[in-house]
């Protein structure tokens, strides 16, 4: 797809804002756990989790992500069509997220500014900011006022103390910037999707935390991401947009390939899955057969445990086969950096990825990014962007200077503050929105605090 071209819709710009305080999780938390520091630091790969404070919550990190896509694309509200939010941590089970976030909004820009941009909440575990880009995508390509579109996730992931699912929490919020002729990457608004209902990882009404079924969801995942790549596969090649010619996959014209990412491992266990899937179609299967033996076949066993244990052995040495580490490297491991010092932002995670890349400087106008988001439940989505001309232009965010300012804080505060038990902020709210108190029907006020 061209740069400059009229025609094409994606992604302008993107801001994220993550909460300032973190707990380490080697250290106090490992220790009290009694969890090894290795497993959390390698065998999940997160290093700092991110947690919000007391005047924090899903509604505030999105005003903030929102208020710093305006300044920093110059952006007045009468230019913003539309506001979708994706989370799965509404506070309210009807009134849309996006009310109050333009509510905050407002107190800066004046009051009615925002009255002609509609909003809505898409949910859908976390992939709901996906499925919110690809509908703004349609609209914005239809749009003919000049008008723009912005896509916020924003979440809060929180599972019960001392669970497996503890170590894999974070907090944050992705704002993004959806137009006509992007500055970022244009939409080549090829989806492939697949869906199954499923029990993996969901949140009964009135629960504050998440029910999770560990190794059921990661298998989830994977299933729903291999069926999703390969509805995209398919409907690429049908397009045109990827012609493979003899001996050649798919992930060969994907240069960087983003998944969601809920802990950095996952990356690698998805890579592994799509890449092996993939690779199937060449050469490089053989050649990787001939140096880890032949892949095990289910028609080889009768009991299929002892196919799956087979089979979950033959990954877990493809995973250190060298051809895929270079590909794992060329492709994929820089999209976790930022998540291994904010933890599972939900459904803002796999565009934690693509500010990764960003921040690194990683990628390079004409390269074809493709993104595998999953939300449990469950769906997955796989499409692709070309990156953009203008790409370069487009300032960088200091995210990596601002994840180093953050306040460190002790277990002891992390447990007050995840048990709603804190009584004031760790620290208090500065030239930010904040939570400033809930009235007696359940209303929420909100404050920009100076
Ligand atoms: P677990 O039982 O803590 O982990 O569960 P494990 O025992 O499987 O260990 C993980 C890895 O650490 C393994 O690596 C271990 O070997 C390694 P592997 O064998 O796979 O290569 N390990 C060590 N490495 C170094 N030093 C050591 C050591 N010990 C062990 N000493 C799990 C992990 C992620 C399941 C758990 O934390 C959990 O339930 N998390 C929440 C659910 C989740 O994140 N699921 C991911 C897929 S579902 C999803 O992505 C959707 C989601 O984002 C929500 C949504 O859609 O809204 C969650």
């Amino acid at each position: 797809m061209p740069a400059g071209n009229d025609r094409a819709v994606g992604i302008d710009d993107l801001s994220v804002y993550v909460p300032r305080l973190f707990l380490p999780l080697a250290g106090e938390f490992s220790t009290n756990r009694g969890i090894d520091p290795g497993k959390l630091i390698k065998g999940i790969g997160i290093e700092r989790m991110a947690v919000p404070d007391l005047h924090e919550d899903a509604v505030t990190m999105a005003a903030m992500s929102l208020l710093d896509l305006m300044r920093r694309a110059r952006l007045r509200p009468e230019e913003i069509g539309k506001i979708y939010v994706g989370t799965e941590s509404s506070l309210d089970e009807a009134k849309a997220m996006g009310t109050y976030v333009i509510g905050m909004l407002e107190k800066i820009y004046g009051k009615g500014s925002f009255q002609e941009c509609s909003t809505v909440e898409f949910k859908a575990a976390c992939i709901g900011t996906t499925f919110a880009l690809e509908s703004l995508s349609f609209w914005a390509a239809l749009e003919e006022e000049g008008k723009v579109g912005i896509v916020i996730a924003s979440d809060v992931a929180k599972y019960p103390l001392a669970s497996a699912g503890e170590y894999t929490q974070g907090a944050g919020s992705v704002a993004l910037l959806v137009k006509k002729n992007p500055r970022l990457l244009a939409l080549e608004q090829i989806y492939g999707s697949f869906t199954r209902n499923e029990n993996d990882f969901f949140r009964p009404m009135g629960c504050t935390t998440a029910v999770v079924n560990g190794k059921h969801s990661n298998q989830c995942y994977l299933d729903a991401m291999q069926g999703a790549f390969d509805s995209f596969a398919a409907r690429a090649v049908r397009k045109g947009a990827i012609t493979p010619g003899k001996g050649e996959c798919i992930t060969d014209f994907i240069d960087h390939l983003l998944f969601h990412i809920p802990y950095p491992r996952m990356v690698e266990y998805a890579s592994a899955a799509i890449l092996r899937h993939d690779w199937r179609q060449s050469s490089r299967c053989s050649e990787i057969e001939m140096e880890l033996g032949t892949e095990p076949q289910s028609l080889g066993y009768e009991d299929l445990g002892k196919y799956q244990a087979a089979d979950a052995d033959y990954v877990r040495r493809f995973a250190k086969s060298q051809k895929f580490l270079q590909a794992f490297e060329a492709k994929v491991r820089d999209t976790a950096m930022l998540s291994r010092q904010v933890g599972n932002i939900y459904t803002g995670s796999i565009y934690l990825g693509l500010a990764s890349l960003l921040e690194m400087q990683k990628i390079h106008a004409g390269e074809r990014l493709g993104f595998g988001a999953y939300g449990s439940g469950c769906s997955a989505l796989f499409f692709s962007a070309i990156v953009q001309q203008q790409a370069g232009s487009v300032p960088l965010r200091g995210l990596v200077k601002r994840l180093q300012e953050r306040r460190q804080i002790s277990l002891h505060d992390y447990e007050l503050l995840h048990g709603g038990l804190m009584e004031k902020s760790v620290v208090m709210p500065c030239k930010e929105f904040a939570l400033v108190g809930i009235d007696h029907q359940g209303y929420r006020l909100y404050e920009y605090v100076e």
